[in-house]
Parts: C-alpha cells; structure tokens; sequence
C-alpha cells in the first residue's frame, strides 16, 4: 500500500470533493435545462388568439402527464374547447381536493413589435425568456407540473387529491371556459376545497397575492340636443351636455388616481375610469362637417369597480351627474352581469377571506416563507381573471404568479420571464402543494396522526 502523507490525503480529498460537485453541478444543470426546455416548448405552441391550437397544447399536456403517472381526462362542454383534468390521487380522498387551475389560452402578439420572435421563446444572454404567456400565464401551468415532478421523485404522498386544470378562452371573457365548468358536475365530482390561479409580476421582491378581482362595468353615455349653425353660441347642445359629464368623470377620475399616487390605496382598491371611445360629428366625404353642431353625442368608458366598492352610489352618480336625463342624457351598462356575479347569493361581495377564518390563507403565507420568498400584503387583483367564477360558487380562490423581480409585462411587447424567477417559483409551488396536499383539519395543530 502506498504510503500517503497529510498534504497528498488533502490533494486526495480535494481531488474527490470537485468531482463530486462537478457531478453533481453537471447533473443539476442539466435537469435545469431540461425543465426550461420543457417551458419553452410549451411556449412555442400558439394558442393565441383568434385561432388558439388547443389540440396542440392538448396534447402536449397530456403527454407531460403521462411522463408523470398522472391520470388524465379531457373534456369538452362547448366542441373545440378542450378543459384537461390531471389528478394525482391523495391518500385521504374523502378530503376536499386541491385544484391547481391554469388558462392555456394567449392573447394575440404584433411580431414586428418584439425583439425575439413571441412564439419561439428565445432565452437571451441574461437569461430571459421572451414569449407571448412567459408571465400570463403559461409559466405557471409548467410549474405546477414541475413541483409535482419535484415532489413525485422525493415519494411524497398527497393526502388530498390534487388536481391539476388546464382550461381555454380565459382571455376571451372563460364564458366557454371556466365559467361553463365551474357550474358542470364534471367539477362538482371534483370535490375541490381551495382554487389556486394566476396573480401578477411583482417589479420588488415581494410575490403579489389576490383574494378577489375588480368588476368591469362597460358604460355608454349619449347626449342628445339641438342641432345649430357652428358660429352660434347657445346652451344644450348634445355636445356641450356631453362634455359636462366627461368633465365631472374627470374629476372623479383624478380623485381616485390620487389615492393611489398618494399611496393611500393599491389600484385594485379604486374604482378606475377610462374613456374607450367618443363618437360625435357628422361624417363628409373629407373628414367632418365642421359648421354644424351635432344633435348627437357618445362616449364610453370602461370602469373597473372593486368588490368593496359601494356600487349603489356609483350607479347613482352614474344616472344623476355623469348622465341626468334632465341634461337629454341616457346612458347603458354593459357587462352589468358581472357587476351582480361579485355579489354572493346573500348579496355580499364575493371575496376570499384573508384572516384566520380561511387556513388556506396562512398555508400559503407560510409556504412561501419557507421556500424562502415573500409576500406582499393581499391584493385586489385589478382587473379580471377566472377565479371569479370559482369564487362565484363559494370557493376560495388565490390569485398568485410566483414572479418577483420582474416588470409587469402581460399582454405587452417583449413579455419575458426570468429564467431564475421561474426556477424559484417551481419551488415556491413544491413548497405550498406540498402543506395544501398535507393539510387535515381533523389532526390537532401541532400534533401529528402517529402521536395520537
Ligand atoms: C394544431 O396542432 C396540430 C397538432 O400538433 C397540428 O396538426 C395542426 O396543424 C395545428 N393546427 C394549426 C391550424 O396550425
Ligand atoms: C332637451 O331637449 C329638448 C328637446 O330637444 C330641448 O328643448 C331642451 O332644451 C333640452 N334640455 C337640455 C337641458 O339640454
Ligand atoms: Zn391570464
């Protein structure tokens, strides 16, 4: 045997530990790329908007299912528009189940307005990855599909039933998507006790968290008055009866703007006022007649109210200042119907609770601790998603997109994601899957089954 001295049992053991971390580094990274490979293909299918190829990203889940033993069932309540349904079965199904709910749908991308191509989700040399649904939202369903992966190859056991949900149209309103199956026995079956769904980018560090949505209220106003010469001053002309309300719009407008410049509020909290078009004038071959002051005028605006919102004062303020008929003003509310489907069946605002009476609250807090990330305070998401339909039917329902450290770029040119965001956020889900899949309320706090 080969008499070794201290320095060469060092240069052994130095030698041996870099091969084991080479090995272990080489491993690693490849299981990396494997898993944004994975993202980037499902990236790459297009189902954007008009045309969504949802037979493509059909399959392509399915076949990511199988690669995970999970069981898998397709259904269809409007033709064309597949919902896919993965379930990995829990110890104690008797327990409500998990749902972990994605959209599969994009909205559409100008090509010439991006830097990479949106479809090919090219990652750059700093590691972003750039595609139409980086951020909204299919990164998300990837790694719900990565921490179950995770979670798989560690033997965890669910005791609850979780199911993964892959459904189309949410960017064209979820009327043939979430909505259809939130009332479909087919969901029913699925026993679910707590829905989670897509939040937003958060640019600091903190991830964002929803526990409900805005409503939007589609409004249209018209003044009518008399017409006259262009040269005339006189008073209710339609356009001058127009004009009064757009005024006082504005000034609630800046109102509730201030708010959140002043830091007082959060954009989810207010309600929010744009003009969406005015239609006014009388057409000529060159453009407008420009002498003769219209007997009609509209403009509508699209409004965002939140659930705590008192929406009985704003549709007052709607019919007496912003279109008093008293003025020859008439106005219609579109999108009314969803106004009413924030309100329960009691007429509450339908919200997910926040405080001690939701445990899935605190699981989540506590999750994302543990995974070492951070959580801003809850949020009212600002515009709408499908959980509202979800939370329609009495479930809780969190909004969250494990995306901190990244500008908010849904629906914009150039949306990207980070590759080491969307890295973290597999972890992130491994650790809330694996405390919502463990979760029983019938073991005591602190005691475990086995102890008793
Ligand atoms: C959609 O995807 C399927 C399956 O990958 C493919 O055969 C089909 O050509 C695609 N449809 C369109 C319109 O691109
Ligand atoms: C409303 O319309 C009527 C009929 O055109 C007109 O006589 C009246 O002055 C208008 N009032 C206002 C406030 O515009
Ligand atoms: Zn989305």
């Amino acid at each position: 045997m080969m008499k070794l001295n201290r320095g060469s049992i060092f240069l052994i053991a130095f030698l041996l530990s870099t091969l084991t971390s080479l090995q272990s580094s080489s491993s690693s990274s490849s299981e990396e790329s494997n898993i944004i490979s994975r993202f980037q293909q499902y990236l790459q299918i297009k189902t954007n908007h008009p045309t969504p190829n949802y037979t493509q990203s059909s399959q392509f889940l399915i076949s990511l299912s199988k690669s995970l033993s999970l069981e898998s069932q397709t259904i269809e309540l409007v033709p064309g528009k597949p919902i896919i349904i993965l379930k990995w079965a829990g110890t104690s199904p008797e327990l409500p189940s998990i749902m972990l709910y994605s959209h599969t749908d994009v909205v559409p991308a100008e090509h010439d307005k991006w830097v990479h191509h949106p479809f090919k989700a090219h990652v750059d040399d700093e590691g972003r990855i750039y595609a139409r649904g980086s951020q909204d939202m299919k990164c998300v369903s990837m790694q719900y599909l990565e921490a179950v992966r995770i979670l798989k190859s560690w033997d965890f056991q669910p005791k609850r039933t979780v199911y993964l949900v892959f459904a189309p149209d949410e960017e064209i309103g979820g009327h043939d998507g979430a909505e259809k199956f939130s009332l479909s026995k087919d969901f029913q079956d699925l026993n679910v006790g707590i829905v989670l769904d897509e939040g937003l980018a958060s640019p600091d560090e903190h991830y964002r968290a929803f526990y409900a949505e805005r409503s939007p209220w589609w409004l249209v106003i018209k003044a009518v008055g008399a017409p006259g010469h262009g040269s005339k001053l006189y008073d209710n002309s339609a356009m001058e009866n127009l004009l009064k309300s757009i005024e006082s719009i504005r000034r609630f407008r800046a109102s509730q703007f201030d708010l959140i410049k002043a830091g007082l509020k959060a954009e989810g909290d207010v309600v929010s006022i744009n003009m969406a078009f005015l239609k006014a004038g009388t057409p000529s071959p060159t453009g407008f007649v420009m002498n003769l002051q219209p007997s009609e005028a509209e403009a509508g605006f699209d409004i965002r109210v939140p659930p705590t919102a008192d929406a009985e004062s704003l549709e007052r303020r709607i019919a007496e200042e912003w279109a008093p008929s008293c003025r020859n003003m008439s106005f219609r509310l579109g999108q009314f119907k969803q106004k009413l489907s924030v309100l329960d069946a009691s007429g509450k605002p339908v919200i997910t609770k926040t405080d001690s009476s939701n445990p899935w609250w605190a699981l989540l807090e506590n999750a994302v601790q543990e995974s070492g990330g951070k959580l801003g305070k809850p949020e009212i998401f600002p515009a709408s998603t499908d959980a509202r339909y979800f939370r329609r039917v009495g479930l809780p329902a969190i909004g969250f997109s494990p995306m901190a450290n990244t500008p908010i770029l849904l629906h914009d040119h150039n949306e990207y994601l980070h590759k080491d965001e969307y890295l973290k956020g597999i972890k992130v889900y491994e650790s809330i899957i694996k405390a919502y899949a463990s979760f029983d309320e019938r073991v005591k706090d602190g005691t475990s089954k086995d102890e008793l």
